[in-house]
């Protein structure tokens, strides 16, 4: 029997894949695209050529440029909410409930990978939640106030993920390197019970 059925490695490699883009994504708009920067860019350019421009004017240019790159959060964001049921459905599987039975037959260390994995996917679907609240805070009848708060707790999750995928990648290469020789090639062709 495999131990990773196709569904399952499918949605984990689809699942890590959006994650990083979505990484990727708020590494642009804090870093290359952000407006804080890129206005004082504009200020200062045009500046040199004579042309005069507001603080506020710089800012609507900068916010423009970014707004197509984040148009992509919000896609990714819906490819997210997607993968959160399909991991719910997963569940109703066996590659999907291998990683959580018998746990307290598991060794200490096995035990909180594990409850590390249940706590990122609870930070998942908040994520998931938050931001279409976010995006549709008009339609859902919320106070922009309301909306202000949710993305402030959105964007503090984004700390756990930050913090989970490169220690996640990391023990995963560890272990496959030492105890569990091939962990990471079973989630690539399936490995064996
Ligand atoms: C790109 C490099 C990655 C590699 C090589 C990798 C590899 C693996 C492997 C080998 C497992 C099985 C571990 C086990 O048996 O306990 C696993 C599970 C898991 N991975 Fe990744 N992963 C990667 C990226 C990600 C990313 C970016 C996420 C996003 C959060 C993620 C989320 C998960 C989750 C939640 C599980 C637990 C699956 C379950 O419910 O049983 N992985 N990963
Ligand atoms: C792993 C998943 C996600 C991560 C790591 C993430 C991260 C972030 C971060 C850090 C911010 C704050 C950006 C800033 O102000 O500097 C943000 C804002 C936002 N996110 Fe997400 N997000 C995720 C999923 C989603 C999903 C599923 C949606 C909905 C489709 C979404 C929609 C939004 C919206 C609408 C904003 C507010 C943007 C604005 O103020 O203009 N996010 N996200």
């Amino acid at each position: 029997m495999q131990k990773w059925s196709l569904n399952f490695r499918l949605w984990h490699w689809i699942h890590a894949a959006i994650i990083l883009a979505l990484l990727g994504t708020v590494f642009l708009r804090k870093t290359f695209l952000s407006w804080r920067t890129n206005s004082e860019i504009i200020v200062t350019k045009l500046t040199e050529q004579g042309i005069d421009v507001t603080a506020e004017e710089a800012k609507i240019v900068a916010k423009a440029i970014r707004a197509p790159m984040w148009e992509w959060h919000i896609i990714l964001g819906y490819g997210l909410t997607a993968l959160v049921i399909w991991r719910i459905a997963l569940l109703f599987t066996q590659s999907g409930k291998r990683n959580y039975q018998d746990l307290k037959r598991e060794t200490l260390h096995k035990k909180a990978v594990k409850i590390g994995y249940i706590v990122i996917y609870g930070v998942i679907a908040f994520m998931a939640v938050s931001g279409l609240m976010i995006h549709f805070y008009d339609t859902l009848g919320l106070t922009k106030d309301a909306a202000h708060d949710i993305k402030e707790l959105h964007e503090f999750m984004y700390n756990a993920l930050l913090i989970f995928v490169p220690l996640h990648i990391a023990g995963v290469i560890v272990a496959d390197a030492t105890e569990e020789k091939g962990i990471v090639s079973d989630m690539i062709n399936g490995g064996k019970v």
